[in-house]
This record gives structure tokens, C-alpha cells and sequence, in this order.
């Protein structure tokens, strides 16, 4: 089964009728440390996302603890191990400085 949903999504709810929202089905991931773009689908581990885009990262705990996997997602520091890709339709991301 796809954890993943994809497409639009509608609800009806008695004060508000029916609505729909559009999910984003790939999110664009600009790795700007080597310029190479892939896409993945939003929710997915940003480690997945930073390895197939070229990224090269030490992974020693696996838990958030150790901070040995930062990278900047969008500018800000984040531990790759314990994020997920956000929905949006583009993110970039970079080798934190140590
Ligand atoms: S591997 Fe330790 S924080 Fe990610």
C-alpha cells in the first residue's frame, strides 16, 4: 500500500460545503553544494532525499542525537535522520558548515 496520497483531496463538511486541495506529488531538491536537482515525493526522509542527490553524510546514531548528518534545509540547520521532506514544491539544501 502507498503511504503517499496523491492528488487532489476533497472533503464536505456541513458548514463550509465541499473543498478540495491540490497536494504537491514531487517536491524538487536543489542539493547546491554539487548543483544537481532530483525529485521525491514530500514527507519522504530528507536523508533519502540529500544520498540520491549526491550528498555525502555521516550517519552515526540515527536518532537526532549526535548531530553528525546537519545540513542546511533551506538555510536553517536541520538533522537529516529525523526530518521528512516538507510539502512544498521546491527546497534546497547544503552541507552544514562544522
Ligand atoms: S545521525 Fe545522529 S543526528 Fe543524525
Amino acid at each position: 500500500m502507498n503511504a503517499f496520497k496523491f492528488g487532489p483531496t476533497t472533503w464536505t463538511n456541513k458548514h463550509h460545503g465541499t473543498r478540495t486541495m491540490l497536494r504537491i506529488s514531487e517536491v524538487t531538491v536543489n542539493n547546491l553544494d554539487n548543483n544537481q536537482s532530483i525529485k521525491i515525493p514530500p514527507g519522504s526522509p530528507l536523508s533519502l532525499a540529500a544520498v540520491r542527490s549526491g550528498m555525502r553524510l555521516s550517519f552515526q546514531c540515527k536518532q537526532g542525537v549526535c548531530s553528525s548528518c546537519e545540513t542546511l534545509l533551506n538555510g536553517t540547520k536541520v538533522r537529516t535522520c529525523v526530518t521528512k521532506v516538507p510539502d512544498v514544491a521546491k527546497i534546497t539544501i547544503k552541507k552544514a558548515p562544522r
